[in-house]
């Protein structure tokens, strides 16, 4: 039913709970996981900026660097339950990157955290799985925080 999910992930905490669900999705008919990285490049629309510290202009790529890194740490730990793994590091804005690649690779599912790296208490969604949540065409899984 769900063979194909996208996982959208910021690899904070929160989000990396997802993983353990993914794997159990195998007993769901999940075959394969797109695991997604969206460098979000809101804060560089400042060309300017960039001519008086120009070690921001690298700040996307690195992120995109470690971003591969982890996903790759992910991707293994899927492989070894058998899920086969897409790693795509897309850059833009979130959740507009998510939707795009929720089309775009045809998932029958999104598995999302309810709260990422900024994780505010009050916060009953973040921003990204709430848009996500609103405007997804796909059902959304949403892995909760801890203690909550
Ligand atoms: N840049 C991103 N790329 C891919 N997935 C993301 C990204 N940011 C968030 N997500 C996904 O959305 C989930 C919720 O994160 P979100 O950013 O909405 O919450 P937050 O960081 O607590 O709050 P906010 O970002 O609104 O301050 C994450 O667990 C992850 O699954
Ligand atoms: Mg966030």
């Amino acid at each position: 039913m769900f063979h194909k999910i996208l996982y959208p992930t910021d690899f904070s905490d929160v989000s990396k709970i997802a993983v353990n669900y993914l794997i159990q999705l195998k007993d769901a008919g999940a075959e394969e996981v797109v695991i997604l990285h969206v460098v979000d490049t809101r804060n560089q629309h400042m060309p300017n900026i960039y001519n008086a510290f120009p070690e921001l202009s690298m700040l996307g790529e690195k992120e995109a660097i470690s971003a591969k890194k982890e996903a790759r740490q992910m991707a293994e730990e899927l492989n070894n339950a058998g899920i086969k793994t897409i790693i795509r590091i897309e850059k833009g804005i979130p959740f507009k990157e998510i939707l795009r690649v929720e089309k775009e690779e045809d998932v029958s599912l999104i598995v999302i955290g309810s709260h990422g790296t900024s994780n505010v208490k009050e916060m009953l969604l973040g921003s990204v799985s709430e848009k996500v949540i609103r405007k997804a065409n796909k059902p959304v899984l949403v892995v909760k925080r801890q203690n909550d």
